[in-house]
């Protein structure tokens, strides 16, 4: 497996009108907040300070847009599902994110993250949908295996398959950002997603 060589922060884009149009293809990562967004991120560039580690979930509700070796581009996606915003804050996001995987047109695929400790949540249902529904390829991470027994991992994919109902070509993997389990293939399918092999 070839490795990142370069990996920089390019901006956050809180509306869609801001996003670049260098028309480098882009990769979305999905998932609630606090599942791991940014870890993966900076475990598949080995850069572990590329993406901010939040202690305050839910702190980012922009699109945060990583270029990596000049060839693509991985859209960090604000994380969902967590409690006690305003109702307007919630809007707000369903706009922005549901627009991007809707409308933009360099978008390639996502990879949605699920928590292997627990079942999906309806959001996590609800973002699937999403990606369903706009056709858009798609890869589902479980993540955090490092904190579940071997045995369990078995039920924990029945469980994500039997909720989200993902189409056939969309991979279930598990990660860990952790131990770096996962990595290789999830890189590997996100390049071959961005037409890079
Ligand atoms: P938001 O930016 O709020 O949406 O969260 P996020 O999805 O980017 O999650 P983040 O990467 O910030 O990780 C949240 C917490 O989970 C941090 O304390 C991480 O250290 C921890 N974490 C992330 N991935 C793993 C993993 O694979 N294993 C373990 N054990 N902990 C992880
Ligand atoms: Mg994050």
């Amino acid at each position: 497996m070839q490795r990142i060589q370069t990996a920089e922060f390019m901006l956050g884009a809180a509306s869609l009108k801001q996003l670049p149009r260098q028309g480098l293809p882009e990769i979305a990562l999905a998932g609630r907040s606090n599942v791991g967004k940014s870890s993966m991120l900076n475990r598949i560039t080995g850069r572990r300070k590329l993406a901010r580690i939040s202690r305050t979930p839910g702190k980012t509700r922009e699109l945060n847009l990583y270029k990596i070796d000049e060839k693509m581009i991985v859209v960090d996606l604000p994380g969902y599902g967590f409690a006690k915003v305003p109702d307007k804050v919630r809007l707000k996001w369903g706009e922005l994110v549901e627009g991007y995987l809707n409308s933009r047109e360099e978008l390639r695929a996502v990879v949605q993250l699920v928590d292997s400790r627990h079942a999906p949540t309806a959001d996590d249902v609800q973002m699937h949908e999403w990606i369903r529904h706009y056709k858009v390829p798609a890869l589902i991470a479980v993540t955090k295996v490092d904190k579940i027994a071997r045995g369990k991992r078995a039920a924990a994919l029945r469980t994500v398959r039997e909720l989200l109902e993902p189409t056939e070509g969309t991979p279930v993997v598990f990660f860990s950002a952790e131990t770096g389990e996962g990595a290789n293939e999830l890189l590997g399918w996100m390049r071959e997603a961005a037409g890079l092999k």
